[in-house]
């Protein structure tokens, strides 16, 4: 099992077999997903699932799985992902995101993972800047970005091209930035 880095409460690692029912969990709970236009059914919650662990295993790039450390018990996902949005991003931009089971929420967890998560895209992948976006009003994801020592660029605020006509509240996306060269970066 590939392990990416552990922090003092979890770790965050490639995927296991007997963790695509927290999987389907995070893709299918209403308040999970209350900024997304659609829920995720078993199927296409374990296609997706096949799809990230592939991604991590080949190229040490994805969602990683987010696990409490002292018990292996997975919580959710934290890690990096190729958007593939050109042209409201450059090619190969690299965003961080996050999901979290909601009775795990208010733990400062996220905040913890990302930490990492970052860290390791610096300085085992060498990228140059890591994004993230979300829906406007998406304030407890915005909060994290602002945690972490991201940064709003409204310049490059977008409507994001995959959200549905039917659901227009959920297509402006706000972009926070943080480079590698940034010193506001904590190293966990
Ligand atoms: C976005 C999301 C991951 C944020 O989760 P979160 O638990 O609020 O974020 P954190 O892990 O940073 O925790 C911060 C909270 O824990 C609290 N906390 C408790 N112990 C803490 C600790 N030891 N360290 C830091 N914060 C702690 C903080 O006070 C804060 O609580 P507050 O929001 O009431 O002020 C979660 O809401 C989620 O999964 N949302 C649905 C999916 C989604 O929208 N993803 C983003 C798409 S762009």
């Amino acid at each position: 099992m590939t392990v990416i880095a552990a922090t003092e409460r979890l770790v965050l690692r490639n995927w296991l077999e007997s963790d695509r029912d927290l999987f389907h969990e995070i893709n299918s709970d209403p308040e999970v997903m209350e900024f997304f236009a659609h829920r995720r059914t078993r199927a296409e919650s374990d296609e997706v699932f096949d799809r990230i662990r592939d991604a991590i295993a080949t190229t040490g790039i994805g969602f990683y799985a987010v696990a409490l450390r002292d018990l292996d018990e997975p919580i959710g996902f934290c890690g990096l992902w190729v958007p593939e949005l050109e042209p409201f991003l450059p090619k190969d931009t690299v965003e961080i995101g996050w999901r979290l089971a909601k009775r795990h929420w208010g733990k400062g967890y996220v905040t913890e993972a990302a930490k990492a998560a970052l860290t390791h895209g610096f300085i085992n992948h060498d990228l140059p800047e890591i994004v993230s976006f979300a829906v406007t009003d998406n304030h407890r994801s915005i909060a994290v970005m602002q945690r972490i020592g991201m940064r709003h660029d409204s310049a490059r605020d977008f409507d994001h091209p995959s959200v549905p006509d039917s659901h227009p509240h959920l297509k402006r996306h706000v972009l926070y930035a943080v480079s590698r060269d940034d010193r506001s970066i904590e190293p966990r």
